[in-house]
């Protein structure tokens, strides 16, 4: 991002309370599969995931996989007693009925899931995903029992024309009320379009600086919610960049894409996280 548009990033105020003095948010280390990994690819992978979270406790991991695999990796997590948590990539905002195609809450948390990833950009940009069914989504997911990692971030053409603010502005003004009502169980991911996929990450001091922006817009809507709402940055993050990443005061755990279908890649970033919290982070 340019110069003067990092720079607008309006400051905290003084009571919102940074990650590194804040044990309360935990760091989260989310896979999502995207669609991959759908058969027994899945299972063992999450098997081998669950093995590095069980040393690794003071992160919180979640594996994403695609829906048709939900249950069975649930039930292997669930039959091995591990604390990994399962969440969709996405679902629908009605509960039942005639939507040919679609999976609603009650269904997913029936098949195991405890999370549900929302927004996401390739649901954005892919599949027409307006800020108005991202809310609808949250609403359905607290009314259906599902913690929400609702996704924003701005597209290369937007950040170019210095839009980066202006576009998050309204994607967490979308939803922020609704997520507060999950009394700070949701998470928000940051993914810069552009950063996704392509091995192009942000700078840990770039992302801060949205990261921040992001946690003062929530607290628009309440102080302790901005507070206690974990934010994940996403995109090409790797055993490589993340501890970067995941050093910064308002970065509070990542969501990885590409690197989530390695259980080697993806353990040592759990083991990062959980190291920096070990160490509080940033003392
Ligand atoms: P990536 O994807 O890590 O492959 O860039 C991140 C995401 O899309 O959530």
């Amino acid at each position: 991002m340019s110069e003067s548009e990092t720079h607008e990033a309006e400051a905290l105020p003084a009571d919102v309370i940074p990650a590194a003095t804040n044990p309360g948010r935990r760091l989260m280390i989310a896979g999502n599969w995207k669609m991959n990994a759908g058969g027994t690819d899945g299972c063992d992978l999450a098997l081998s995931i669950a093995r590095v979270a069980a040393n690794n406790e003071e992160t919180e991991v979640v594996v994403a996989p695609p829906f048709t695999a939900i249950a069975a990796v649930a039930n292997e997590l669930y039959n091995k007693k591990s604390d990994v948590a399962v969440a969709a990539q996405n679902l629908f905002f009605e509960e039942s009925g005639a939507f040919t195609g679609e999976v609603s809450a009650p269904m997913l948390r029936i098949a195991g899931a405890t999370w549900a990833i929302i927004g996401h950009s390739e649901r954005r940009q892919l599949f027409g995903e307006s800020d108005e069914a991202v809310l609808k989504k949250v609403v359905a997911a607290n009314a259906g029992g599902l913690k929400c990692i609702v996704c924003v971030g701005e597209t290369l053409d937007q950040r170019e024309a210095g839009q980066t603010l202006e576009v998050i502005e309204r994607q967490i003004g979308a939803f922020a009320a609704e997520l507060a009502k999950s009394g700070g169980d949701g998470v928000v991911a940051y993914e810069p379009v552009w950063a996704i996929g392509t091995g192009k990450v942000a700078s840990p001091e770039d992302a801060q600086e949205i990261h921040a922006a992001i946690r003062e817009l929530l607290s628009r809507v309440d102080r302790d919610f901005a507070n206690q709402t974990r934010i994940l940055y996403g995109g090409s993050v790797k055993a490589n960049n993340a501890e970067g990443l995941l050093a910064q005061k308002d970065i509070d755990g990542a969501l990885v894409g590409g690197a989530s279908l390695e259980a080697d890649g993806f353990g040592k970033i759990i083991e990062i996280a959980a190291k920096l919290a070990r160490q509080g982070k940033s003392e």
